[in-house]
């Protein structure tokens, strides 16, 4: 039987839609459509940044779906990121509200830090303009953010556990959701369960891959045995082995019958032989953050003190 996973409940008590849709690298002139697309199949959340550059045209099509009467705000769920060129205290608002003002929105669903990584304000992103990172002083902007209501649940992205714990020290408001990469080659096993000790929900970003490595996964002979039992693709085996792990599931496309593909993934389940199968993928993490890492400039002087491994 087959358990409808369409929701997961955070930690302010709001349900999130467990699965999304991711927007980084979803074109200009072409997001917009995609949006609408995504709105029609029945996608009722979407992953959206500042850094990604798109959130203006993506603001125009949520305005035109609510206008349309396709569906209103609150039958959505949206998220935006802090970049990291605006981790001041008195930066945090007012990339809020650009982002707000972007997406022609009142308030987000949730709003995070998108890296533990600072830099200075308007750097493109040389590694000379690494800063220092202060994220109880950031932590407590967020906070600000959330007693606002501007933002209805706010998180990080890209924290270990190490980070997480050091943030839960000092935080007044819990982080409801950490976003990392999460899929069938970094599954994540120990950051979700110390997630899940300490009531923060985990999504992952890039489950099928991502653009640039999706390949391996689609190829890989275990995810293909497994799609083939089932008479699935590989990629609605990813997605389908995120919900079942109990995180939420970003993946992009931009396009509709992918769109259509990676939506199929309620209404049947991986059985626990083959999820067994799934957990002995050789794991490889693919986003490794190596601009975040400098023998000199920012916080990081290697990829070991980023993630803390
Ligand atoms: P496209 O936008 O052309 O569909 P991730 O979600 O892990 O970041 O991966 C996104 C990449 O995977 C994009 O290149 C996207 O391309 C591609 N993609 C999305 N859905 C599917 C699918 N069902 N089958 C194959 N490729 C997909």
């Amino acid at each position: 039987m087959a358990i409808d996973i369409r929701y997961f409940k955070l930690n302010t008590g709001a349900q999130i839609p467990s699965l999304g849709l991711g927007t980084y690298k979803a074109q200009g002139g072409v997001v917009g459509d995609t949006i609408t697309t995504a709105v029609k199949i029945g996608y009722r959340h979407f992953d959206c940044a500042t850094l990604y550059g798109n959130e203006k045209e993506i603001g125009s099509a949520l305005k035109k779906v609510f206008d349309d009467g396709v569906v209103k705000r609150e039958d959505l769920w949206i998220t935006s990121k802090l970049w990291c060129t605006d981790h001041l205290p008195g930066d945090v608002p007012k990339a809020l509200d650009r982002t707000l003002q972007d997406l022609q929105l009142d308030f987000l669903d949730l709003y995070l830090i998108h890296w533990p990584v600072s830099m200075k304000k308007g750097s493109p992103g040389n590694p000379e303009d690494l800063t220092q990172p202060d994220i109880p002083s950031t932590w407590k902007a967020m906070e600000a953010l959330y007693d606002s209501g501007k933002a209805r649940a706010i998180g990080v992205c890209n924290f270990s556990s190490k980070k997480l714990g050091d943030l839960l020290e000092i935080a007044r408001v819990p982080p409801a959701v950490n976003q990392v990469e999460c899929h069938l080659h970094w599954q994540q096993i120990n950051l979700h369960a110390f997630c899940k000790s300490k009531g923060i929900h985990l999504t992952g970003y890039g489950p099928l891959g991502s653009a640039s490595k999706k390949h391996i996964l689609f190829e890989n002979p275990i995810a293909n045995m497994v799609a083939q039992e089932l008479g699935k693709t590989p990629a609605q085996v990813a997605l389908r082995w995120g919900l079942q792990m109990g995180h939420s599931i970003l993946p992009k496309s931009t396009n509709e019958g992918r769109l259509k593909e990676n939506f199929d993934i309620f209404e049947w389940c991986i059985p626990e032989d083959l999820l067994a199968k799934l957990s002995e993928i050789e794991q490889e993490r693919f986003v490794k953050g190596a601009n975040f890492v400098h023998e000199t400039f920012g916080a990081y002087r290697t990829l070991e003190e980023l993630w803390d491994e």
